[in-house]
This record gives C-alpha cells, sequence and structure tokens, in this order.
C-alpha cells in the first residue's frame, strides 16, 4: 500500500534529505510540496523546492506557503545552520527560474483533504503555521487527514534539551501560537520529536557511502550535508548530521522503528519556555489544566537508529 503525502517544508538542508527521501520511496505518493518560512525566508524556502523538484525530476506541484507567523514577527533566519542560500550555501547549479502553483500552500492543504478524504496524510517539518492557517480556513481539514506526522517538540525525555532554547525545538518555537493549535486540533498526529532525532546521526562514512551508492541524489546530498555536520561538530560535540525531517518520513513508512507516548500537548506562548512543548501523558492525573479535554497525540520516546538509517540508505539507493 502506498501513502499519499502532502510534504509541509522549509528547505532547509535536513529537510531536502527528507524530500529526496519520499521522492525515492516507493512506499509513498507525493501529492504536493507546501511550503513554509523557517530555515530561511518564505522566498527562498519556495525557490528551493523549486530547485529540489527541477533538478530530480520530481512530479509534485509547489504551493508556496505563508511569509510569518500566525501573531508576531518572523525570527531571523539561522544562516548558521543551513547558510544564507539555506541549502548549505553549495552552488545551485543550472536553476531555472520557476513559480509555484497559484493557490496558497494552506488552502491547496485543504483542497486535497477533502478530494482524498481518510487518505491522505500531511508531514510537516518547519514551523506549523500552513497547517493552523488550514485548520482556521476549514476546521473539518482534521478529520479529512488520514493523519499529520510532524518533525518538532522537546520533551526532555532522558534529559534531552531543546536547540533553540533550553527547552524550545526550532520548529515550534518559530510559531508556537500555531503549533498550540495543531497539538490541540482534532486530528491524528504525531510528534517525531528532537528526543528522537538527535538519536539518529548520519555520520561522513554514511554520506560518503551514500554518495556511491545513491547516484546524484547522493552526491548533492553529501554536498550539503557538510556544512550541516560542520555546525553539529561545533556546536554540540556530533560528528556527523542529526536526522531532524527524514525521520517523520521514515515514520509514515515504518512507525515499528519508532517509540510512542500518548497524551495531550500543550505549547508555552509567552515568556522564558516560549515554544516548549509539554506533554501529559494519558491517564495521569493532577488537577485542572490546560491539558483538559484536550485530544490524545502521539510522541516519539524512542528509535531504532540503525534501522533508521538502513532504511534511508536502502531507499535512495539506485536501482534498489
Ligand atoms: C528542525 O528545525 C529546522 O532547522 C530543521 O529543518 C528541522 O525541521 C529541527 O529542529
Ligand atoms: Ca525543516
Amino acid at each position: 500500500m502506498t501513502h499519499k503525502i502532502i510534504f509541509d517544508t522549509d528547505p532547509g538542508i535536513d529537510d531536502a534529505m527528507a524530500l529526496l527521501f519520499i521522492a525515492a520511496s516507493p512506499a509513498l505518493d507525493l501529492l504536493a510540496i507546501t511550503t513554509i518560512f523557517g530555515n530561511s525566508d518564505i522566498d527562498t524556502t519556495t525557490r528551493n523546492a523549486l530547485y529540489l523538484k527541477q533538478r530530480f525530476n520530481l512530479a509534485a506541484p509547489v504551493f508556496k506557503g505563508t511569509d510569518k507567523p500566525l501573531t508576531r514577527p518572523r525570527n531571523p533566519s539561522p544562516t548558521f545552520v543551513h547558510g544564507e542560500n539555506g541549502l548549505g550555501d553549495v552552488e545551485l547549479t543550472g536553476l531555472i527560474p520557476a513559480q509555484p502553483e497559484a493557490k496558497p500552500a494552506h488552502q491547496a492543504i485543504i483542497d486535497l483533504a477533502r478530494k482524498h478524504p481518510g487518505e491522505v496524510t500531511l508531514v510537516a517539518v518547519g514551523p506549523l503555521t500552513n497547517l493552523a492557517l488550514a485548520l482556521k480556513a476549514d476546521p473539518q481539514v482534521a478529520t479529512l487527514l488520514k493523519g499529520v506526522v510532524i518533525m518538532g517538540g522537546a520533551f526532555g525525555i532522558a534529559g534531552k534539551p531543546g536547540n533553540v532554547t533550553p527547552v524550545a525545538e526550532a520548529n515550534i518555537w518559530n510559531d508556537p501560537e500555531a503549533a498550540d493549535l495543531v497539538f490541540t486540533a482534532p486530528w491524528n498526529l504525531t510528534a517525531v520529536s528532537l528526543d528522537v532525532t538527535t538519536q539518529v546521526v548520519m555520520s561522513p562514512a554514511y554520506m560518503d557511502a551514500l554518495e556511491a551508492s545513491a547516484g546524484p541524489a547522493g552526491v548533492f546530498l553529501n554536498a550539503i550535508s557538510k556544512p550541516y555536520a560542520a555546525f553539529y561538530g561545533g556546536r554540540d560535540g556530533i560528528e556527523g548530521c542529526c536526522v531532524h525531517d527524514a525521520a517523520a518520513v521514515a515514520f509514515v513508512i515504518d512507525p515499528a522503528l519508532f517509540e510512542t507516548r500518548r497524551g495531550s500537548v500543550r505549547v508555552v506562548t509567552e515568556g522564558i519556555a516560549l515554544g516548549q512543548t509539554c506533554l501529559k501523558a494519558e491517564g495521569e492525573l493532577f488537577g485542572p489544566s490546560a491539558w483538559d479535554d484536550q485530544p490524545i497525540q502521539a510522541v516519539t520516546v524512542a528509535v531504532n537508529e540503525a534501522g533508521l538509517l538502513a532504511l534511508y540508505a536502502q531507499t535512495m539507493k539506485v536501482g534498489a
């Protein structure tokens, strides 16, 4: 069975790794790419999505998303992670200027959910603003989608911290109000969080092997991974790249690679813990709180690192 996918993304080095993983997977049918600000401004992330579509012959249309969070100004782009061009400042060779589809991203999400009720999985790996706009414009989208898998959040499992503040993960911190709406909507949502994505690392040797086995995509991914790995090496002492966004894709293909915990999630929208994701596990008893009567979602708490890395390499292998 193939899964129909909408990929909401802010390319982004690890977003590109995830997009080419989707394109290579026989288990996934990519209906649309929707873009969002985050790793860069919306014009740059949309340009990058169009570039990846052209260079790797992706059939899916690209829909441009909103340029700012729901209620607050956009944070500065993390050029120290993803480069000035959002793709590690590697040269984007042969770039042919192209335009996204006319329809805004959130409307494309609504229309595809209505066209294929109960069949589409929305994989969102950037700030969640397009998803929040879709919910506001058409609340029924929550029940029309098969499910939502996000890369986002940091739940402090095993003491793991955030990556933009001690408690906040970037995608959530970039639009906390949108994230709180998304976590409290009545859809079947799984958050593939920093708690597990920092446990999966593509080493330089892994990327060299990918370059040798995955054709032009492998060559490109190895090139863009080098500045990303340099960032993680300099900041966290990690040798290689954390696999954030591709982990959310892996969850759709093989959820058995992950262990999840169920509960209600709220997002801190003010104060020093802005963007923190807080889980009240199902069955835990407290006095009245902001978690009462909220939908139960799933949060990843463990991952099979070797299995995920093997799935990625096997999927990307040319001729596999
Ligand atoms: C997330 O933030 C972005 O920088 C990455 O693309 C990923 O989606 C990791 O916190
Ligand atoms: Ca991303």
